[in-house]
């Protein structure tokens, strides 16, 4: 919908800069893990893919150890040196919430091996989970571009559509691990809470550079909408397709919790909802056809009623939030780009917003009118 042909989504791929030396990798990977084996250990391959994904680093690793083969992926925190896109990174605490949701549901999760808090081996805490194979919907090119979710048949996608809506209902009866998620302020409701985390997130994003009005505009939308909210639940956060792993059309990895967090269950129905809207308006922008069928606002409400038997409220709401959540990482994203020099300063700050007419569309309340 938004009309913008100036958009290329290769400009939102991981800026390079903060890639590590695989050498060095193996090396202190190959005296780090006798150290928790408690036996001789081999690495027989080590690569760093490009992959879905930004704000961490996802290793990917072979190891012999006790006769036994182990195909392993080390998720790594970003360095501070590397301008990481998110102010402060408790990987150890994202390990701890997959081991929690691990022994509470039965979400599929990647089998955990270990967390290693301490920043020493690696330069950054790390952790190491098993590989899991089959396919994820890829983020660039955006899936709805073409991809193996384009080629399957309508049927397929219901299925794909239905599992992971299941699969998100799941997460959503797991016991909330109050210990492990950031809990609202004296007088503050969960989602005020996490409003206002975003807020402190934009503002440290947006310190000593010009801001987005844009942003800023959505923040009072925010402020004045604010709903009644459902019971908080514990959130996946990032919890759109692009995180999970598939086999067979469901799911069997949920991957990438860093965003996890106490609150309403329309969160996560929102940013499944939003995220499959901002690859659909892309693919439109590109003057392609995309998956409008897909993941559509009433039938994903519907289906997660179905499934969790919770009717998700105020969806205006929280998709439009997801669509300023979206806007501020984007932000944040851009300035980083442009700090290593692989992006320029647009004149009007709002363009390093992707999604700025879908946003803007949201805060005028005339973007579902124009979703065919
Ligand atoms: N356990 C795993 N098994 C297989 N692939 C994985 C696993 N964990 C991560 N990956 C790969 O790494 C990519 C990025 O992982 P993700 O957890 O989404 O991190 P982020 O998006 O924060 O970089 C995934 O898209 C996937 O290709
Ligand atoms: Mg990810």
């Amino acid at each position: 919908m938004p009309d913008n042909d100036s958009i290329d989504p290769t400009e939102v791929a991981r800026p390079s800069s903060s890639r590590r030396d695989p050498e060095w990798l193996r090396a202190r990977l190959d005296d780090w893990l006798p150290t928790v084996t408690g036996s001789p250990a081999t690495i027989t391959r080590l690569e760093i893919p490009s992959a879905n994904g930004m704000s961490s680093e996802t290793i990917v690793l072979d190891a012999a150890w006790e006769d036994t083969d182990h195909r392993l992926v080390v998720r790594v925190a970003p360095t501070p040196d590397s301008d990481p896109v998110f102010p402060t990174y408790d990987l150890d605490r994202q390990f701890r919430l997959i081991e929690h949701v691990a022994s509470t549901t039965d979400v599929p999760l990647p089998t955990l091996y270990w967390s290693e808090p301490d920043p020493r081996p690696l330069g950054a805490p790390f952790f190491l989970m098993g590989r899991v194979d089959g396919v994820i919907p890829p983020d660039v090119m955006p899936y709805t571009f073409g991809s193996w979710l384009t080629e399957v048949s309508d049927d397929d996608r219901r299925t794909v559509a239905g599992t992971t809506i299941e699969t998100l209902a799941m997460i959503h009866s797991a016991p909330v691990p109050e210990e492990l998620l950031d809990l609202p302020g004296p007088g503050e409701t969960p989602l005020r809470a996490h409003v206002r985390r975003l807020r402190e997130f934009y503002a440290w994003a947006s310190q000593g550079r010009a801001g987005s009005p844009l942003i800023e505009r959505g923040f009072s939308w925010v402020d004045e909408h604010l709903p009644v909210e459902s019971d908080p639940v514990l959130t996946w956060g990032d919890a759109r397709i692009g995180n999970i792993i598939y086999q067979d059309l469901s799911p069997v990895a949920i991957l990438d919790w860093e965003m996890a967090a106490h609150g309403p269950r329309e969160l996560d129905v929102a940013w499944l909802i939003f995220l499959h809207r901002f690859f659909q308006d892309l693919a439109e922008m590109a003057g392609l056809p995309g998956l409008p069928e897909f993941l559509r606002r009433d039938d994903v409400a519907d289906a997660y009623a179905r499934s969790s038997g919770h009717e998700p409220r105020d969806l205006d709401f929280y998709i439009t939030y997801a669509a300023l959540i979206h806007a501020v990482v984007m932000y944040r994203i851009q300035s980083r780009a442009i700090h290593f020099g692989q992006a320029e300063e647009p004149v009007d700050t709002d363009d390093m917003i992707l999604h700025r007419a879908t946003l803007e569309a949201m805060l005028a309340g005339a973007y579902w009118a124009g979703v065919r």
